[in-house]
């Protein structure tokens, strides 16, 4: 959503706030602006439309210089996208104050604001905490006092940094239900919505709890918790290398995630030196729980409730435990009748949406025997919040399309199924050992996916002019073609549909016609034959079909149809080796178009606001 960064410090903060910025840019995209305070204790303030380049010109034109800033990277959720609504906000030119989160009572806060004079410049929901505190800061409370008394007002999310004239060495911030963290430097510190930020300036960070409130200054720190009682939460050191958050070689973020995967996908697998999955990859205390697991409820949003879609097959065919699988943002709301004895999975990228965040944290007692994160971002608020907890080490993803992190959240997908199907004497050790071999193998296949890159990127012209896209796939590889069409519409804005292809018959064959390519996700497997008479009727009814096939499925180039060859491979490998394709199809149809496919428009890679 948004991304916040804030400096205290002895130097110039103006350089680590946009570099700061700029990392976080995934966050939100729309406009971004940024607030210093000065020697002579004035507010300098940036806000630009568009994108962190933008705010970075500004301040290359007109230099604002202090050593203790905010800045912010906006995505809109009350309010256009406009210079007047990006954030820092400013009340008499004194408080300046950045918002990630949604404040739900805004419209009566207004209200009483206005009552007591203020005037909103914004249409924003935020503007109004910035004006509380202004209001309490006013009435000589503390710079924490103020944030105190101001977030007592509030209802709804929000990570907040704010800054007072009058106060120039100090940042306040506060956070619940959006992540902020706090950097520790020597002489200096820092907040950022996410470590990322602030990997340039240290390694060292202090994840803040639900509720808490900080102050920082650059020799100082402080936490208050939700109770009102000064805390001292624990620093985490980063230990990982530096990573680095350039494209390489490749023109976007998201071509160089697609060809990092057979890296990412060996080190997100976990297998031990005897060729077995331990269920210690799980956390320690997984056996325990394991061993209580009748059933599985998986609970996930956009592209990490597709690799839910896929589990669900892979745990009821070869572990043999129920699954089911749904959108966070309806589990959260549904009253539900949970099988007993049922583990919680939910799957994310960040660890940080919103939803699914709220979809664990809003379970009834008792309600799941546990539950696992897999998530590929360590200490991000799923991961804390969780019992169980599988990181995907897919490295730092930066487009906004989820690729790499997709197919790792199947690897630990298959090794949770694996794990299960073993301690339940659903799969045998024979089984296992395939399973885990064809693991091992992943790698390879996938890179022999993406030596296919070109012939892709020639197969992609067919799409560009088109308005709408079929994706069909039947069992397990219906999920994959999900997880294609909404790759392809997210970065091309190119519709795109997915549909079992069984189900065609009953609607979309009305819709096809010589303009709409229809995917075919079609490997050897136990449907190919009933798919085949599926193409059969889109065929003789004009449609062009694509067909991503192996070699034994036997299709070949002829009028209306187009084969990609895919590599043979384990059953089990298909629906991530056939990802990775697609992956590369959208990328090369977006590409073609010329959008800005690591940006693409009102999307945001996490999203924190509900
Ligand atoms: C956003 C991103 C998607 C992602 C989804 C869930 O919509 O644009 O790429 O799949 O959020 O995010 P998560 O971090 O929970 O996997």
């Amino acid at each position: 959503m948004c991304g916040i960064v804030a400096v205290a410090a002895r130097r110039e903060a103006s350089e680590i706030l946009l570099e700061g910025l700029r990392r976080l840019e995934y966050r939100g995209y729309d406009s971004a602006g940024m607030a210093l305070i000065d020697n002579e204790k004035n507010l300098l303030l940036h806000k630009k439309l568009g994108r962190v380049s933008e705010l970075m010109k500004a301040q290359a034109m007109e230099p604002h210089l202090g050593c203790v800033g905010i800045a912010h990277t906006r995505w809109a959720t009350h309010g256009e996208p406009s210079a007047a609504n990006a954030h820092p906000h400013i009340s008499n030119q004194r408080v300046a104050l950045v918002h990630n989160g949604i404040i739900e009572n805004h419209a009566a806060l207004r209200g009483e604001m206005i009552d007591l004079g203020y005037e909103f410049t914004s249409t924003t929901d935020s503007e109004v905490i910035v004006h509380l505190l202004h209001h309490f800061l006013r009435d000589g409370e503390t710079m924490l006092g103020a944030m105190q008394k101001a977030v007592g007002r509030l209802q709804g999310a929000y990570a907040l940094a704010a800054l007072d004239t009058e106060n120039p060495g100090q940042i306040v911030a506060a956070r619940e239900g959006s992540p902020l963290v706090v950097g520790v430097g020597i002489g200096e510190n820092f907040l950022a919505s996410d470590q990322l930020a602030l990997r340039q300036v240290t390694d060292r960070f202090i994840y803040l709890e639900e509720g808490d409130l900080v102050q920082i200054t650059s020799a100082s720190m402080q936490v208050i918790d939700l109770s009102g009682q000064r805390v001292e939460r624990q620093v985490t050191r980063i230990s990982e290398a530096l990573e680095t958050i350039d494209r390489g070689n490749y023109d976007h973020f998201m071509h160089k995630e697609i060809h990092q995967q057979p890296r990412a996908l060996a080190d997100a697998l976990q297998i031990d030196a005897d060729r077995r999955i331990s269920a210690k990859c799980f956390g320690t205390g997984a056996e325990a729980v394991f061993d209580r697991v009748a059933a599985i409820q998986i609970v996930a949003c956009g592209t990490s409730y597709h690799a839910g879609m896929v589990a669900r097959y892979w745990l009821e065919q070869l572990a043999g435990i129920p699954c089911q699988v749904e959108v966070a943002s309806e589990f959260r709301y549904r009253t539900r009748v949970q099988h007993p004895g049922t583990l919680l999975v939910t799957v994310s990228q960040s660890g940080e949406t919103a939803d699914t965040l709220a979809a664990l944290r809003n379970v009834a007692e008792g309600e799941f025997v546990g539950s696992l994160a897999i998530a590929n971002v360590d200490n991000s608020s799923l991961v804390r919040a969780s019992d169980l907890v599988f990181l995907t080490r897919a490295g730092a993803e930066i487009g906004v399309a989820s690729t790499k992190a997709f197919t790792t959240q199947l690897v630990a997908l298959m090794m949770l199924t694996i794990v299960l199907g073993q301690r339940r004497g659903s799969l045998t050790e024979n089984k296992a050992r395939e399973l885990t071999n064809a693991l091992h193998s992943l790698p390879e296949f996938v890179q022999q996916v993406l030596e296919l890159d070109p012939t892709i990127e020639k197969l992609a012209e067919a799409f560009i002019n088109k308005h709408h896209t079929l994706f069909l796939g039947r069992g397990i590889h219906y999920p994959v073609a999900m997880e294609g069409a909404l790759k392809l519409k997210e970065i091309s804005y190119i519709h795109a549909e997915a549909y079992p292809a069984g189900e065609l018959k009953h609607g979309p064959l009305a819709l096809v016609d010589a303009d709409m390519p229809i995917v075919a996700v079609a490997p050897t497997d136990d449907l190919l034959e009933k798919l085949r008479s599926n193409l059969e009727e889109v065929r003789s009814r004009g449609g062009e079909l694509y067909v991503f096939a192996d070699k034994e499925a036997g299709f070949a180039n002829g009028p209306g149809l187009r084969v990609l060859q895919l590599p043979s491979c384990p059953e089990v490998l298909m629906p991530i080796v056939y990802t990775v394709a697609l992956q590369l199809l959208s990328y090369h149809v977006a590409l073609h178009k010329g959008t800005d496919l690591d940006k693409p428009r009102n999307l945001a890679k996490s999203v924190t606001v509900e």
